[in-house]
């Protein structure tokens, strides 16, 4: 077959998404670039004519997972036509050469900022078969050039990223070598992405960034811009952003949570640790009081608005009275979600050569903190029953016959009954009970409910 038919035909793409929410808009996007070369989206792994492993480099093993997955790739496809594998991410980023040297069954590695280029590298994999390292740092390039390509991905909850990369070096973090110095997305390009998902039914934006509140376009639009802009869209119904650093919750974006009904009263504020000396040592550019006076200040804006955080325990240099401090603030500020890792040392980061806590000792310390924080999490659920909810439903359940799945305004999932479709429709729901991760609940205004 001539190579232009050859082209023509139809084919298969699977991807693998590990990490942030960025990388799941990332995975999208590649989706998107890729149907221009006639690659569909399969969700059969193994019928797949191109396999990407999108990576995330955040914690340990990061890069022996590569290598597991492509391991079981070629397993998968031992009696069967080899794949076109590609590594995107983070960890094809920080050791693309190393894992093109490592497996010549890899055909690509593409770092996070240069995946606009995906499709020039399938047809040269195609054609010619050689191995390509695409990671340079081409964040201005590749928003210019998927602003020209529709983005398809609406749900009820859609991703929007709107800013990347980091220039704040917090010394644990892959981050700023992996996706490179901070970039804010021209505001009218954020906008006209935003109506084109709304347009196609969503009814959630959750806009996106390493650091999203450090969004600054190059005419000093700010977050609170777009939130302020987005308020305004009918169709659409909520505003979420994440993640966030406490040092750029500026007044705008304060006022914002009082000011735009729209934005969910739930916002992501990783505060890492609650030692004022940790912090200094990691480089975090904030302190707790500065931290709480944040917090105070947008509860007195918004009485509603809760808060969930990131942690890292046994940071080297943590001493006893260091995790107790962030034992105490996990106690005062009742987080009502929170993530929580021993401190994993990233290679290339000034923290990687520290000398670490004890691993017994620092298991224990993550033991008793995620013990306080599931019973906070718990005893603040407990009082949600026989409570309003206003959930937003996302899909119906394939499983389970009538069942719908939602998120109420503080993202807790929510499942109901329904014998009308509610896909995409706001309700108020009487919570009734809860599970470890679910909230089950009953509608009260709809004309057609039934128990959950
Ligand atoms: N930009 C956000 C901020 O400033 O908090 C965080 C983004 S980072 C992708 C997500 C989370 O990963 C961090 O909040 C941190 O808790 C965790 N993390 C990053 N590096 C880590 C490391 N070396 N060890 C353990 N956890 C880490
Ligand atoms: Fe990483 Fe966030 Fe620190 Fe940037 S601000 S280095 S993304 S933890
Ligand atoms: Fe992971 Fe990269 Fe996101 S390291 S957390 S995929 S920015």
């Amino acid at each position: 077959m001539d190579q232009k038919r050859k082209n023509n035909l139809k084919k298969k793409i699977f991807i693998k998404t590990f990490g942030c929410q960025m990388n799941e808009y990332d995975s999208n996007r590649i989706l998107d670039i890729t149907k221009k070369i006639n690659y569909f989206p399969t969700k059969k792994k193994a019928e797949a004519d191109c396999y990407i492993i999108n990576t995330c480099h955040i914690r340990e093993k990061a890069t022996e997972k590569v290598f597991h997955d492509v391991g079981r790739v070629k397993k998968e496809y031992k009696n069967k036509k080899k794949p076109i594998l590609i590594i995107t991410g983070c960890v094809a980023q920080a050791e693309g050469d190393l894992i093109l040297k490592k497996d010549n069954y890899v055909d690509a590695v593409i770092g996070p900022q240069s995946y606009q280029s995906i499709n020039k590298i399938i047809r040269d994999i195609e054609n010619k078969k050689t191995q390509h390292n695409i990671t340079n740092f081409e964040t201005v390039k590749k928003f210019d050039e998927l602003k020209l390509i529709n983005n398809n991905n609406s749900k009820v909850s859609s991703f929007l990223t709107i800013q990347e990369g980091c220039d704040k070096f917090c010394k644990f973090c892959v981050v700023p070598y992996t996706r490179g110095s901070e970039y804010s997305r021209n505001f009218e390009d954020v906008l006209n992405e935003a109506d084109e998902l709304i347009s196609k039914g969503t009814r959630e934006i959750i806009l996106l960034g390493q650091n999203v509140n450090a969004y600054n376009d190059k005419n000093n639009k700010r977050l609170s811009d777009i939130i302020y802009s987005l308020q305004k869209k009918k169709d659409l119904l909520r505003i979420r952003y994440y993640t966030s650093h406490p040092k750029d919750m500026t007044k705008d974006l304060i006022e914002a949570h009082k000011e735009c009904s729209k934005l969910m009263p739930l916002l992501h504020l990783p505060v890492q640790s609650g030692s004022d000396k940790i912090l200094k040592e990691m480089n975090r550019k904030h302190n707790i009081k500065e931290y709480l006076k944040t917090i105070n200040i947008l509860k007195e804006k918004n009485s509603r608005i809760e808060f969930a955080s990131d942690f890292i325990i046994a940071y080297p240099g943590e001493k006893q009275e260091d995790f107790n401090q962030t034992y105490n603030l996990m106690e005062k500020v009742k987080f009502i979600n929170s993530y929580s890792f021993i401190f994993s040392p990233r290679p290339g980061t000034p923290a990687s050569d520290m000398k670490r806590v004890d691993e017994k000792l620092a298991k224990k310390r993550l033991i008793i903190f995620q013990k306080l924080a599931e019973n906070i999490k718990m005893n603040y659920k407990k009082k949600l029953v026989n409570k309003i909810a206003k959930v937003l439903f996302e899909n119906k359940m394939t499983k389970e016959k009538d069942k719908y799945f939602g998120r109420d305004e503080y993202q807790n999932p929510v499942i109901v009954c329904s014998k009308k479709n509610i896909t995409g429709q706001e309700k108020k729901v009487l919570i009734k009970k809860f599970s470890q991760n679910t909230i089950y609940g009953e509608l009260i205004s709809s004309d057609n409910f039934l128990a959950a």
